[in-house]
């Protein structure tokens, strides 16, 4: 099913960069759709807009419609807010709250009006496990998350998202700075999300592109030159820059 329709996205910065030219394509739920290609190419860009931090960026232009469940979120009406819950996102870098572990997860959900400690302790173990730091950390949820590892710090924040109960989840570039089993432990947490999310991974390498992609786009330079299922497009893709990047000739 389609979670996601882009229809004809354009978007400019301020400075004059066309950053997405007229891109178009479906997203499906229940499965992990990754935006690949090299930098500069607009992922990014998109994924921002998927929940609206372009906001807080100086755009020029932009046109086209982002519908998500058939609404279009970038009605300048919508509800930022309520949009942003259903859409959380993962950055590269992992930036924990400077409080314990238990409370990155429970901070939000207590603002929200959750005070049921069982409630709280549930989301807690819920999000933990999807997130696959559980065992990691259950007999030390009230240390600093700081004091945990880059990899763990960022399976926190992974939790933190999911904790939140969003609908579709965003990840941009989310190991880029993790070690190869960091790396492979957030890649089996994808496996497992996608059973209940919309998943959407910019990955940190063709590699990682190929090892979890449902379905991948391969983006250069703002447009959209490929879209299909993963597996057709890291054996058979189907145009020739796609083939040179992915065969490692440019990028
Ligand atoms: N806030 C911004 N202001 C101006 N230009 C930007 C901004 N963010 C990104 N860009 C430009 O938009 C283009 C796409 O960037 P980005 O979406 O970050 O690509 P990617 O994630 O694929 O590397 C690049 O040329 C980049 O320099
Ligand atoms: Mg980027």
């Amino acid at each position: 099913m389609n979670k996601i329709i882009i229809e004809n996205l354009s978007l400019q910065y301020a400075d004059g960069t066309e950053s997405l030219r007229n891109v178009s394509m479906d997203i499906q739920q229940n499965a992990v759709t990754v935006l690949f290609g090299p930098a500069g190419g607009g992922k990014s860009t998109l994924l921002r807009c998927l929940n609206r931090l372009n906001d807080l960026t100086e755009v020029k232009a932009s046109g086209g419609r982002i519908l998500l469940d058939g609404e279009n979120i970038l009605d300048p009406g919508l509800d930022v807010i309520a949009l942003r819950r259903k859409v959380g996102m993962v950055f590269a870098r992992p930036v924990p709250l400077p409080m314990s572990i238990r409370e990155n997860l429970t901070y939000a959900l207590e603002l929200a009006g959750e005070k049921r400690k069982s409630k709280l302790d549930e989301a807690v173990e819920r999000s933990l496990k999807l997130a696959a730091i559980w065992d990691e950390v259950k007999n030390r949820l009230d240390d600093p998350a700081i004091a945990l590892s880059g990899g763990q710090q960022q399976r926190v924040c992974l939790a933190r998202v999911i904790a939140l109960q969003p609908e579709v989840i965003l990840l941009d570039e989310p190991t880029s700075g993790l070690d190869p089993i960091s790396t492979g432990k957030v890649e089996a947490a994808l496996l497992e999300l996608k059973k209940e999310y919309t998943v959407i991974l910019v990955p940190h390498s063709v590699q990682q592109a190929g090892r979890t992609a449902d379905y991948a786009a391969f983006f250069l330079q703002g447009e959209l030159i490929e879209y299909s299922e993963g597996k057709a497009m890291f054996t058979t893709p189907k145009q020739k820059k796609t083939e040179d990047y992915i065969m490692g000739r440019f990028g």
